[in-house]
């Protein structure tokens, strides 16, 4: 059985991969989290790949506090930067192929139609967004067959993230304001996870592909808002705002719909309506 390193195991997709992984037969699935494997330290990822014989690494792990990492840009660049080279350099050398995920915020606030993968318009306005573009572009100069996924708008049953702030500040609140001039496309960690298992088969020696990866659909994280608090049955009102009247560290971009049709040529899935993952994640969160 061919053998599957996964870094950063402990957040939202880590945990979706490690649920999904139970289903699957034709790989063995090892994880790890920061304290068996830091992706800063090419000697821990030197020591830990000595003598096993995995087929791909799959990496999750990243710094991913998007306003904290305007004022902690070392640490950013560390994690998002110097990370996918440190694993890019290490696999490489093995023989291991690498997928790694990456986000919309590598490309900036100059879209309004869904961004292609291959588009060279990547202009990030965040540390963040910019610290992630470089490390897909450590893992493009250092290695001969990975996929890069871009994804966005990730929640899941697992870790902190939007849905289940919103069930919470919903659950405490009359209202709640929420931006609408950002649009996007959620993604359940799940689905994604799904994807990565499937983009495995795909993985051969010279593979060299960035695709996109969300749910179908576009909202507003309003709209997003609105039909959580519907399908539970939370009567708190979301008033819709525009980002001026939210103060945020990091600048986010208006539009982030991303183009998924490579991915769906590249590995023959189809994708589910964001509605209707938000529905089957909501009936696994209490
Ligand atoms: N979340 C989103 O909305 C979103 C959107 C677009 C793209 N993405 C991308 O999707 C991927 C997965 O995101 P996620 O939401 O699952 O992130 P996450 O929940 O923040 O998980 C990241 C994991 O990396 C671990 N980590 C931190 N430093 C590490 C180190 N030095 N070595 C190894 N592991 C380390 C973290 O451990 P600790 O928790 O102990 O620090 C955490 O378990 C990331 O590449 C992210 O950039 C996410």
């Amino acid at each position: 059985m061919k053998k599957i390193l996964v870094t950063g195991g402990n957040g939202q997709l880590g945990n979706s991969l490690r649920k999904v992984s139970k289903d699957n037969a034709d790989y063995e699935f090892v994880f790890t989290d920061y304290h068996h494997l830091d992706i800063t330290s090419k000697e821990d990822i030197s020591n830990f790949l000595e003598g096993k014989d995995f087929f791909a690494i799959i990496n999750c792990a990243a710094y991913t506090a998007v306003d904290q990492a305007e004022s902690d840009i070392e640490k950013a660049r560390e994690l998002n930067s110097m990370g996918p080279l440190n694993l890019a350099i290490e696999s490489e050398k093995r023989g291991i192929g690498l997928i790694h995920i990456s986000t919309d915020y590598v490309f900036g606030n100059t879209k309004n139609t869904p961004i292609h993968p291959l588009d060279t318009d990547t202009i990030p306005n965040s540390i963040y967004g910019m610290t992630k573009l470089e490390g897909e572009e450590n893992i493009k100069h250092n290695h001969s067959s990975y996929i890069i996924i871009r994804t966005a708008w990730l929640y899941c049953e697992f870790g902190n993230n939007f849905v289940k702030s919103m069930l919470r500040i919903g659950n405490e609140r009359e209202s709640l304001n929420v931006v609408y001039d950002q649009v996007g496309s959620p993604t359940y960690a799940i689905d994604l996870a799904n994807v990565i298992i499937r983009a495995l088969d795909i993985l051969k020696p010279m593979t060299k592909e960035v695709v996109h990866y969300t749910n179908e659909g576009v909202c507003s994280w309003y709209d997003f808002a609105k039909k959580i608090m519907e399908i539970r049955g939370i009567n708190c009102v979301i008033n819709p705002i525009v980002s001026q009247q939210y103060s945020a560290a990091a600048p986010r971009p208006s539009y982030s719909v991303l183009d998924k049709q490579p991915i769906k040529d590249l590995l023959l899935i189809t994708i589910p309506h964001w509605e209707d993952s938000l529905k089957e994640c909501l009936k696994r969160i209490k």
